[in-house]
């Protein structure tokens, strides 16, 4: 089998790896990939948006199935593109189409499919300009913190955490206003949930589904989680409080009806979803959803998954996952992220990367990074992710953080507090 997987991050550099130990893969193309998936695949110098350059490039290299790492492609309708082609109908694609990907692609829908199918989220209210003041009458019958978040997608800096009401009210006319550009013309108030959150994965081929291993996730740039939000530091897997009991919870109240909702309205959706979780006491309850896996996560989800990815991801986009067993690692996962100094804001590019060679005991998945003269350089805020196996997440962890400080670059920064809440 040939597959095309789209996409050019860690995420896909470590879907890339677990793709490449099937015995069914023939040949692995990577869109536009990275370094990293080139030592896995072939990489192909297509765009993820550019829908005629990868069919061009799916007929050419007579693809099998296609995979979509990053959601913009999901949210433009990659997946109606080829739906809608005479010549790639029949091409199974794993990822929801353009509906499902508004799971992601706007949060009102996700909070009114969530409200529809009684799944368990914050109150919340959208808000555009027509109805500015039933949203301001309703922060003030919220406690503070407030939670604003712009409708759309906005690279993850839609959503305002705030503790100061007029302020809160000044900033949801900015947010009307355009703060977010089209993104935040409907904003999504929302009530602020206190608890510990963590990331459930699921595949699914539409009806059935497979529940894929947990993973938490470290947001902000700083130890302690202090600082600005990124795109994620570093990941655990698994995660200590999602024990059976609250995946149970999870399972029954949140992936089931999650699943069969989709299929009750007719969308049509093979792929990959991602549950953002709150813990508050003991209930689960849904912060976000997204139409993909999640960036570190997956690099400690295909660390956590004996299962031939291959088949899993054939089985979603064929509709026979029924007849699929995900089989867990015991081991624990972690992924420690190396990013560029200035991160999440300004950072120079362009440094070159030393020391890969001294790497032991660890797998280095290349997220930001380029080849430049032959030499490895960053070319993004988050430029590496150091992912390994422990018997305990401390073992694992004591691995990622002795190979994090072997590779060098100017002004590499990573967290070495990753972990540090469980
Ligand atoms: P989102 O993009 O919806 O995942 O929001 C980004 C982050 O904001 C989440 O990971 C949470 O840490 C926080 N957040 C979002 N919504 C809420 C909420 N209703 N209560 C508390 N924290 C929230
Ligand atoms: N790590 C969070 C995300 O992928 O959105």
């Amino acid at each position: 089998m040939n597959v095309l997987l789209l996409g050019s991050g860690g995420r896909e550099h470590a879907l890339a790896w677990k793709m490449a130990q099937s015995p069914t893969l023939n040949q692995l193309f990577i869109a536009p990939g990275n370094p990293g998936t080139a030592t896995v695949g072939t990489n192909l110098p297509v765009a993820v948006d550019d829908f005629p350059a990868i069919k061009k490039a799916v007929l050419e290299n007579a693809v099998d199935l296609v995979v979509i790492g990053p959601e913009d492609p999901l949210v433009k309708g990659v997946v109606d593109f080829f739906l809608a082609d005479e010549t790639l109908k029949d091409i199974p694609v794993v990822g929801p189409n353009k509906t499902g990907a508004l799971l992601e692609g706007s949060k009102d829908f996700s909070k009114q499919f969530m409200f529809r199918h009684n799944i368990p989220t914050a109150k919340y209210l959208s808000v555009t300009g027509t109805n500015l003041q039933e949203g301001i009458e309703f922060l003030k019958t919220l406690q503070a913190p407030y939670v604003l978040k712009a409708d759309g997608l906005a690279a993850g800096k839609g959503v305002l955490i705030l503790n100061d009401l007029n302020e809160t009210i000044t900033e949801l006319k900015n947010m009307l206003d355009g703060k977010f550009g089209a993104a935040s013309k409907t904003v999504v108030i929302e009530e602020f949930l206190s608890g510990i959150e963590c990331s459930v994965f699921v595949i699914t081929d539409g009806k059935h589904y497979k529940i894929l291993p947990e993973a938490k996730d470290y947001k902000r740039i700083g130890e302690g989680d202090n600082g600005l939000n990124t795109g994620g530091m570093g990941a655990v897997s698994p995660v200590p409080f999602a024990d059976e009991i609250f995946m149970q919870k999870v399972e029954k109240r949140i992936i089931k009806p999650t699943v069969e909702g989709l299929y009750s309205e007719g969308i049509i959706y093979k792929g990959f979803i991602f549950f953002g979780l709150i813990k508050v006491g003991n209930e689960p309850y849904v912060i976000e959803y997204n139409a993909r896996m999640g960036d570190p996560e997956t690099e400690v989800v295909m660390l956590r998954l004996k299962t031939d990815m291959v088949e899993l991801l054939e089985a979603a986009a064929k509709g026979n996952l029924d007849e699929k067993t995900v089989v867990f690692d015991e081991r624990a996962a972690v992924t420690v992220m190396l990013v560029s100094g200035g991160y999440p804001e300004e950072y120079e590019k362009g440094k070159v990367i030393a020391g890969l060679d001294k790497v032991e005991g660890s797998i280095v998945f290349h997220a930001g990074t380029a080849e430049k003269n032959g030499k490895i350089v960053t070319s993004g805020g988050r430029v590496m992710a150091v992912s390994s196996y422990g018997k305990t997440k401390e073992e694992a962890l004591v691995q990622s953080f002795k190979n994090a400080k072997l590779i060098d670059f100017d002004k590499k920064y990573f967290r070495a507090d990753i972990g540090f809440d469980l």
